[in-house]
């Protein structure tokens, strides 16, 4: 069984690819309609962020078991400019590209778990999880 798929986000087709992909783990995992709804929102952000931001980089889907629960984990990472700041763009309405900077707050909103790591000059990488209920 395959366990994580993963995209490289090179262009906006790879946005679109990795949320379908997303989309159907989801749908195999059991997550009801809106759920699989918050999680390709989910996905498309933090997808997007790679594109725009790093200019390219991977989001991986993968199945994740811990004990009895069941969930969908997403990891998005990039080799791109980094992140200062993480406390300010973990703030909701903070863009350095005159976005909604709406993205990443609500990525944690939408999701369960959220982590962020971030190294300027090297790097983000985001792992975020839903479980299923
Ligand atoms: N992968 C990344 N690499 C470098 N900087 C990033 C990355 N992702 C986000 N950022 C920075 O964090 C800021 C906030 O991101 P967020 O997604 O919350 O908002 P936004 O992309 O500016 O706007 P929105 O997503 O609402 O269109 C971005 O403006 C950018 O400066
Ligand atoms: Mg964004």
């Amino acid at each position: 069984m395959e366990l994580q798929s993963c995209v490289k986000i090179l262009n906006e087709w790879d946005i679109v690819a990795v949320r379908q992909l997303g989309r159907n783990v989801a749908k195999e995992l059991g997550f009801g309609t809106v759920d699989q709804a918050r999680i390709t929102t989910a996905i498309s952000e933090l997808a997007r962020n790679i594109f725009l931001y790093a200019g390219q980089g991977e989001v991986c889907i993968e199945k994740y078991y811990v004990g009895e629960k069941t969930g969908v984990k997403i990891i998005a990472k990039d080799n791109g400019a980094g992140i200062a700041d993480i406390r300010k763009v973990m703030e909701d309405g903070y863009t350095t590209s005159g976005g909604l900077g709406a993205g990443l707050p609500g990525v944690k909103r939408l999701m369960d778990e959220f982590d962020i790591y971030s190294k300027v000059g090297e790097g983000t990488e985001i792992t975020t999880v839903k479980w299923l209920r």
